[in-house]
């Protein structure tokens, strides 16, 4: 076990390049389950979500191993279709196999997902959906196993723009002759991208991005070089870490306009953004103005992967403002943690009061992965020492989080804990 060590108050200077998107790449790891072909995926980090997604693939009879930052799949032997509980309960995208299967082996056996705790998140829009295109569910206390054999085309209406469950319902459709149509579909840019894949590899989705997406079938997907977008919610935590710290901080590798609704808020705190193609810069001087309101939304509103940290960032502005947690209910267990560092925070239900504070150093836990995030930007921000456990967590969706940091002139270490 590691444990992160912060002395905090350095300002934030340089550049940062994200990787391939965690998000956009768990699916798309997924998809290649119906690819009897080789994908070679450019620009991915080994985050343990994406080694657990990987472990899937190899557990289903399929290979996938890492030469540099490609991730080669290669799926053409895969012939199993369950899971062991092992895996799936590591990973709450462990969920998306199930289109997967479903297209190739036309059954699919999942326990139930695990991930991070931060909601009862059902998976009940997934196998709503799936029924719609004739799938025959059972479910018992410890796993769901589906038959497709009838799988077809069809109409599917979700009652929330899910964007796991749009994702597997694409992917689910794609082999399945005839057209299927999505409506209140999701919209996040991760969508596009699996839309793009699948097109890049022989297949026919149009509309992702609208809200109604359309799947016309094909027979197969054959392989291909792909490279998935970049992470915007990686890029987010830097932008905010440079606001709050001070300094100048660059992001390359991501389009402005999949972070509009970050970067208006930052502006709003009182630092300088800039916008070029493919690149965006923060620049402050740390001492910011509380946002009045922040509220996530499914895109193109505020993402809740970085409600953590736009709630460290305002915890250390002046002022007062509310936080407002619309999409998942269990998303404020950093607060507690950010208490402990001198924040002042009030969680009321879905809402949070945060009145700017002079932040310190303290022991803190990180329970979960863009929480454990934060808490790395208040220590960062804080006067004097932060020593962060459950760095599991941070791993799940950062690579080498502390190597990035410090090449922007952070005080931060990771050392192993010793047993005593
Ligand atoms: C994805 C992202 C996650 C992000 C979230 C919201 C991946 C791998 N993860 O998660 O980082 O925080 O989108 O942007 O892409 N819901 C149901 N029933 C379902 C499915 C979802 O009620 O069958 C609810 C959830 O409990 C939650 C809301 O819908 O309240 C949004 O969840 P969803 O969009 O599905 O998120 P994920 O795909 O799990």
């Amino acid at each position: 076990m590691d444990k992160y060590i912060i002395n905090g108050g350095k300002k934030l200077h340089g550049v940062v390049d994200v990787m391939a998107a965690k998000n956009a790449v768990l699916p798309i790891i997924a998809c290649c389950i119906m690819i009897k072909d080789v994908v070679v995926l450019k620009g991915c980090e080994r985050l343990t979500d994406v080694e657990n997604m990987m472990r899937i693939i190899r557990n289903l009879g399929g290979r996938c191993d890492f030469d540099s930052n490609d991730l080669i799949i290669d799926c053409k032997k895969l012939s199993r279709h369950s899971v062991s509980h092992e895996l799936t309960g590591a990973l709450r995208s462990s969920v998306f196999i199930l289109g997967p299967l479903l297209s190739r082996l036309h059954r699919a056996e999942i326990s139930y997902p695990g991930g991070c705790d931060i909601g009862l998140r059902p998976i009940d829009l997934h196998l709503e959906g799936l029924k719609n295109l004739g799938v025959k569910l059972s479910e018992d206390e410890e796993k769901i196993s589906c038959d497709g054999r009838n799988i077809h085309s069809g109409i599917i209406s979700l009652a929330f723009p899910s964007v796991g469950a749009t994702e597997n319902l694409i992917m689910a459709a794609t082999l399945a002759s005839g057209r299927t149509v999505i409506r209140n579909a999701a919209a996040e840019p991760e969508i596009i991208d699996l839309q793009n894949f699948i097109n890049a590899m022989g297949g026919n989705v149009h509309g992702a991005g609208s809200g109604v997406v359309i799947i016309d079938g094909v027979s197969s997907l054959h392989g291909g070089v792909y490279s998935p977008i970049r992470d915007r919610i990686s890029a987010g935590t830097f932008l905010i870490g440079g606001a709050m710290c001070g300094g100048k901080v660059t992001v390359k590798g991501i389009r402005s306009d999949w972070l509009f609704s970050l970067t208006e808020k930052l502006r709003l705190a009182g630092a300088v953004v800039t916008e070029k193609l493919g690149e965006i810069t923060v620049e402050s001087d740390g001492a910011l103005r509380i946002l009045r309101k922040v509220e996530t939304q499914p895109f193109p509103g505020f993402p809740t992967d970085l409600q953590a940290p736009i709630t460290a960032m305002m915890s250390a502005s002046k002022g007062r403002g509310y936080v407002i947690e619309n999409l998942f209910e269990n998303r404020f267990r950093h607060t507690r943690e950010l208490k402990k560092m001198g924040a002042d925070i009030i969680v009321c239900g879905r809402a949070a009061t945060v009145r700017g504070a002079k932040l310190h150093g303290a022991n803190v836990i990180a329970q979960d992965l863009r929480g454990g995030a934060a808490l790395v930007l208040a220590g960062l921000k804080a006067e004097g020492k932060t020593e962060i456990i459950g760095l599991e967590h941070i791993d799940r969706g950062y690579y080498n989080f502390e190597e990035k940091i410090t090449s922007l002139g952070g005080d931060i270490k990771r050392v192993k804990i010793s047993c005593v």
